[in-house]
């Protein structure tokens, strides 16, 4: 298993090409399903999730093509047909999102029957909403033995879907099936997040019709058929707020480019609040902290606009130096807080209670061996480890594979000392 080793203590100087987003990604790539023409989804970023994702794809009759294209990596992506409906417990439960095949197998092909995906660390993360929209849908839903068995015999039929509160995966698995549907589908509290305008442009390109979508009332008129099309994945900016709070945490100045500074407003003026500065660009924006400590501030998680659950953990590690108490709130998953401990490993004080952790700032982190339990908490070690005095070395790196892509790479270019120490292959992939 890899490990990451940083030596804390050099700031951060230079550029780092966000990547495109792995959250968009892994359903863009689901709605290729839903077409007997190519799909090629430029911007693409090459991590353990697309990787899963396509394996998947592959089993169920997708030609995955991952190729160089003149903006660079891409991934075309052709099921002439479906070959298997099926979608096996070993690949759901190796990420989640798998989950996303079901709707577009049903709307494609009239039944399915993919693994429900289990907990995760994050928290129990059930799927009953995803599974009352597509029943909303006209499909027929059994569980059995950990599978969702579904049937459409007679096809799906728009509806009318109110979510009693905001589901981003259920949105994008709603949309994902209602393209197809026939008649008019309206999803009432939607979620709002970017990766939702960008699959549903991304649909639209592919002729279908769905309108609101960035707002929490999505229209969807279901059309015959789809087509393929070309799509560029939008920026990932949970990447690009991760690097904007390790170039707030090392200091020094660094220019992440291939962004959009409006889509990680809440975190800028948070770290513009925390004492660093921020400069808004056409293709990015400019992180710059020179000398002075930052001062504590307080976070609540929300859905989007609001300050994103996936950028908590690295505002805490954020947090763990700064000067003052932090409150740091996480209001969308019940069990976010597994860091906290791995932080505690560098000398962070932290009270974890309920959905609340308090962090009182200290001088200095210290190196130390952690252990990452989810993505965002691995990335959120790594941030730490780069002011810890002494060395960190963070285990369980195959979390931060799933998500971030060239990680050491882009640290080292701005000045980090940051290297992987390679170990044995693992598989264990949990969330
Ligand atoms: C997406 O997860 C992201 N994952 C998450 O990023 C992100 O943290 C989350 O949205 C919130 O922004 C992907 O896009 C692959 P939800 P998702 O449905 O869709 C509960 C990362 O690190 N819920 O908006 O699963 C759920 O348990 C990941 O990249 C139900 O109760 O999130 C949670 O408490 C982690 N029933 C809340 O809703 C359901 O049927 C919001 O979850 C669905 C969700």
């Amino acid at each position: 298993m890899d490990r990451i080793a940083i030596v804390g203590g050099a700031p951060l100087n230079g550029v780092i090409q966000i990547s495109g987003a792995k959250n968009s990604a892994i359903k863009l790539m689901a709605a290729s399903l839903l077409t007997d023409e190519p799909l090629r989804l430029t911007n693409m970023p090459r991590l353990a999730d697309t990787r899963f994702l396509g394996t998947l794809l592959t089993r169920l009759g997708t030609i995955v093509d991952e190729r160089t294209g003149d903006a660079g990596a891409e991934t075309l992506l052709h099921t002439p047909e479906i070959v298997s409906s099926f979608a096996p417990y070993d690949l759901v439960r190796q990420m989640r999102a798998s989950f996303n095949v079901l709707g577009p197998l049903i709307a494609r092909t009239g039944q399915a029957k993919v693994s429900l995906p289990g907990g995760c660390t994050i928290g129990a993360r059930p799927v009953d909403l995803h599974l009352k929209a597509l029943e909303a849908l006209g499909a027929q839903i059994d569980l059995h033995e950990g599978y969702v068995y579904a049937q459409a015999p007679r096809g799906l039929t728009g509806a009318e879907i109110t979510f009693p509160f905001v589901s981003v995966g259920a949105t994008e698995h709603a949309m994902l099936t209602a393209v197809l549907a026939r008649g008019e589908t309206v999803l009432a509290n939607a979620a709002c997040e970017p990766e939702i305008i960008d699959l549903a442009e991304c649909l639209n390109k592919m002729g279908a019709k769905v309108s609101g979508a960035g707002t929490p009332v999505i229209r969807i008129v279901g059309v015959d058929r789809l087509s393929g099309a070309t799509h560029a994945v939008i920026t990932d900016r949970i990447e690009a707020g991760t690097y904007a709070v390790a170039a707030a945490m090392a200091g020094g100045e660094v220019r992440l480019t291939n962004t959009r500074a409006d889509l990680i407003e809440a975190l800028l003026l948070k770290i513009e609040e925390a004492g660093a500065e921020v400069e808004r660009m056409d293709d990015g924006v400019i992180i710059r902290r020179n000398g002075a400590r930052l001062k504590a501030v307080d976070i609540d998680t929300g859905v989007y606009p609001g300050f994103a659950t996936d950028l908590q953990a690295q505002f805490m590690a954020l947090m763990t130096v700064a000067e003052g108490e932090s409150t740091i709130r996480e209001h969308i998953f019940e069990n976010r807080f597994m860091h906290a401990p791995e932080l505690a490993r560098l000398g962070a004080d932290i009270t974890v209670s309920g959905g609340e952790a308090r962090v009182r700032g200290i001088d200095m982190l210290e190196g130390a061996q952690v252990m990452a339990t989810d993505l965002r908490a691995s990335v959120s070690l790594v941030i730490a480890g780069l002011v810890a005095r002494g060395e960190t070395v963070v285990g369980r790196v195959y979390h931060l594979d799933r998500g971030f892509e060239r990680l050491e790479e882009k640290l080292v270019a701005c000045g980090a000392n940051v290297r992987r120490i390679k170990g044995a292959a693992t598989a264990e992939i949990e969330d």
